[in-house]
């Protein structure tokens, strides 16, 4: 290849000085040291900082670690290295022929399991996609009519997970009939804002039902929209229990089992809410979908106990607590981190007792959940059945019992149990190895006098739908690890029906945490990059799912589009339905699909998503894909407004990538 390259050179430098009048050279600048063709502009000339990549920066004629381009064992001297999710945007404004290329995942990436999709776009036109590429895979060749096309966009999908995934565009090159190619900045679409404003008169939010267990302290704040100040009531609370007047906060515990109708309200200078709420005192919790904060999407390993505060101060201050969001959780890297040299701890990952420490930058846990309880939300902690979580930090295997005692003794309310390092314990994946870790901490929890809500994360090994619920979590992730690209995100929201079956109240599927806002997995953040119609479909479609929805981004950075995007309490109310049942799809087709569930009102919550990335479509809902028929009101969920009165079928014009979110209720 490189031999072939220096011939190339020598006859390109030939052609150059014989052709160069109609190169037209001067339209732009090309980087001097290298020789081309002069009816052909190679992708490397263009400007390659406009190149949007997953990971690091796009590379010229080198892969995205900077390594000679390689693929299957061929070195490639030009071309571009990028990583998923990637997107080149070139405007050839129809004076083009031709876009050729080779591509494959560049073989630094070793044995890790990368995998790729590669497409080609001419003006929103898909003209050529590789179909998944694993690496070691021969490299494959692009070769393109583009006569007459604008715009072209080449973009690399991530495959079937967004790790390791080093793209190269080798030898890639553009033939030019006339005007010379211009790499243009991948446009991100303004944000918009749907959601009105609350009003200043009280509105009752959050769940209408909680789960608690009998003599365990019983903590649930209610919440409201309105102006302050707001005094808070309740009527009928069951014995053992009282309620703070000023901040709506419920305490107590109750001794007895049974289910206790009560009727919560609020009051400001302009009016006074009411509603019915039920608390289940018996051994079912997280009776709706745990809605809160988790620290992992956005800082990763690099959370420590200010970040953990300042998010938890921002939640009440921005007004995302008036909507029901109540647990901050703190996922990995609090721990000691293993063969580390602590300054504080000397490399201790456990006390002489066998307690677990956390490193530097959680000096004192107790003061922490302390502080977040006392602003009226909940606390959650992370941590592996193995010897090490994910990040090599301690796991509690074979210290179950202490660290069960410890959580509870800290003050937590949530636990993420994520499999990671009992990978090397286990004696394989049957389901009786997959079941046990989790039905060891099950009991250890059981024999602590504290409601903690039980999250399994093991990536949905072994259908772990099937059996979440007979190992006691409240939730398991269905799913690898999200990331904020529209691949993943639909990827895993749109397969989530054969979950659907086996979420209800007190157990829920968990599609992973949400990618709005500035997300970063470590110390630098960046900006989600969904658009926000694939913002708006991530949140509508996670509602309808049932999922637990947890937040992961900084909330003391949040901008206005994700406080809004946050604070739909028709939306959350979706999510927050008692009867807990998960939507199923009612309609698919290539680029489009209808998912529905029925809400304890009698009313069905409804999206209309289009999945084409480039057009706006018109979705419909049929009434009998339902099971309804006759006049119904339809709703706007992010508008909060009526649409009209509709028989047999409501159809909306729905943007591309973009969700439509109804409410079909009964006309009166
Ligand atoms: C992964 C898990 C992530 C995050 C991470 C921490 O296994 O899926 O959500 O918790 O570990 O290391």
């Amino acid at each position: 290849m490189k031999k072939l390259q220096q011939i190339n050179l020598v006859i390109s430098i030939f052609v150059l000085s014989f052709c160069s009048f109609g190169c037209q050279a001067k339209d732009y600048v090309y980087d001097p040291v290298i020789v081309r063709d002069c009816d052909v502009v190679w992708l490397d000339e263009l400007d390659v900082s406009k190149v949007a990549s997953g990971y690091g920066s796009t590379q010229r004629n080198l892969s995205i670690d900077r390594n000679p381009m390689t693929i299957a064992g061929v070195v490639y001297d030009r071309g571009i290295g990028t990583h998923a999710t990637g997107e080149f945007n070139i405007c050839l404004d129809g004076e083009s022929s031709r876009f050729k290329a080779t591509v494959g995942i560049d073989d630094e990436v070793g044995e890790h399991k990368a995998s790729v999709e590669f497409m080609v776009y001419g003006d929103g036109v898909e003209l050529w996609r590789s179909g998944v590429m694993k690496p070691k895979m021969p490299a494959k060749q692009v070769d393109v009519d583009v006569s007459g096309v604008k715009h072209l966009k080449l973009v690399v999908d991530e495959g079937e997970n967004n790790s390791y995934d080093h793209a190269d565009w080798a030898d890639a090159s553009i033939e030019i009939a006339g005007k010379v190619p211009v790499a243009i900045n991948t446009s991100r679409p303004r944000p918009y804002i749907l959601t009105p404003k609350p009003g200043l008169q009280p509105r009752i939010t959050g769940p209408k039902v909680f789960g608690v267990r009998p003599g365990n302290p019983f903590l649930f704040t209610v919440t409201a929209t309105g102006q302050r100040p707001m005094k808070f009531l309740a009527i009928n609370l069951p014995r053992g229990l009282s309620l703070d007047f000023a901040t709506g906060r419920i305490t107590g515990t109750i001794e007895k089992e049974g289910t206790y109708k009560v009727k919560l309200a609020a009051e400001n200078s302009l009016s006074k809410n009411s509603r019915a709420f039920t608390i289940k005192a018996g051994d079912t919790i997280a009776l709706t979908p745990p809605m809160g904060w988790n620290s992992w999407n956005c800082w990763g390993c690099a959370v420590d106990d200010e970040k953990v505060r300042a998010t938890a101060k921002a939640i009440v201050d921005s007004g995302l607590i008036n909507h029901g969001w109540s647990y901050v959780n703190i996922d990995d890297c609090w721990m000691v981190k293993l063969n580390s040299d602590d300054p504080i701890v000397g490399g201790k990952t456990r006390d002489e007792n066998g307690m677990i420490l956390t490193n530097e930058k959680f000096p004192d846990m107790q003061a922490l959940t302390g502080y977040i309880h006392g602003l009226g939300l909940k606390v959650g902690l992370y941590t592996s059945p193995g010897p090490f979580t994910c990040q090599s930090y301690e796991g509690a295997y074979e210290h179950e019992a202490l660290d069960a005692q410890k959580f509870a003794e800290w003050g937590f309310d949530y636990l993420k149990y994520d499999w990671c390092g009992y990978g090397t314990v286990s004696k394989g994946k049957t389901l009786e190895e997959l079941k046990k870790p989790y039905q060891v901490m099950r009991r250890e929890l059981d024999h602590v006098k504290r409601d903690i809500v039980y999250s399994l994360c093991q990536y949905g090994m072994g259908d772990i739908w099937e059996w979440g619920e007979e190992v006691g979590g409240n939730c398991w992730r269905t799913t690898g690890d999200i990331t904020d690209s529209w691949s993943s995100m639909s990827k895993i929201g749109f397969s989530q029906d054969k979950c659907s079956p086996y979420a209800k109240p007190g157990y829920w599927n968990d599609p992973d945490m949400l990618v709005v806002g500035q997300v970063g997995w470590g110390p630098n953040l960046h900006p989600s990059n969904l658009t926000p119609d694939e913002q708006y479909t991530h949140i509508s479609l996670w509602c309808l799912l049932d999922s637990p929805l947890l937040i992961g981004c900084p909330v003391e950075q949040m901008d206005e589009f994700t406080l809004n995007l946050l604070t739909n309490d028709e939306v959350l109310e979706v999510n927050q339905d008692s009867l807990g049942i998960q939507a199923v799809p009612v309609f698919k087709d290539a680029t489009r699909q209808v998912w529905a569930k029925k809400m304890e009102d009698g009313s069905t919550a409804v999206g209309l998503f289009n999945l084409d990335g480039f057009v706006k479509q018109k979705v419909t809902v049929k009434f009998k894909n339902l099971g309804i028929n006759g006049d119904y009101v339809v709703r706007d969920l992010w508008r909060q407004r009526d649409i009209g009165v509709f028989s047999e079928s409501f159809t909306a014009v729905v943007p591309s990538h973009g969700v439509v979110l109804v409410k079909i209720s009964e006309k009166k």
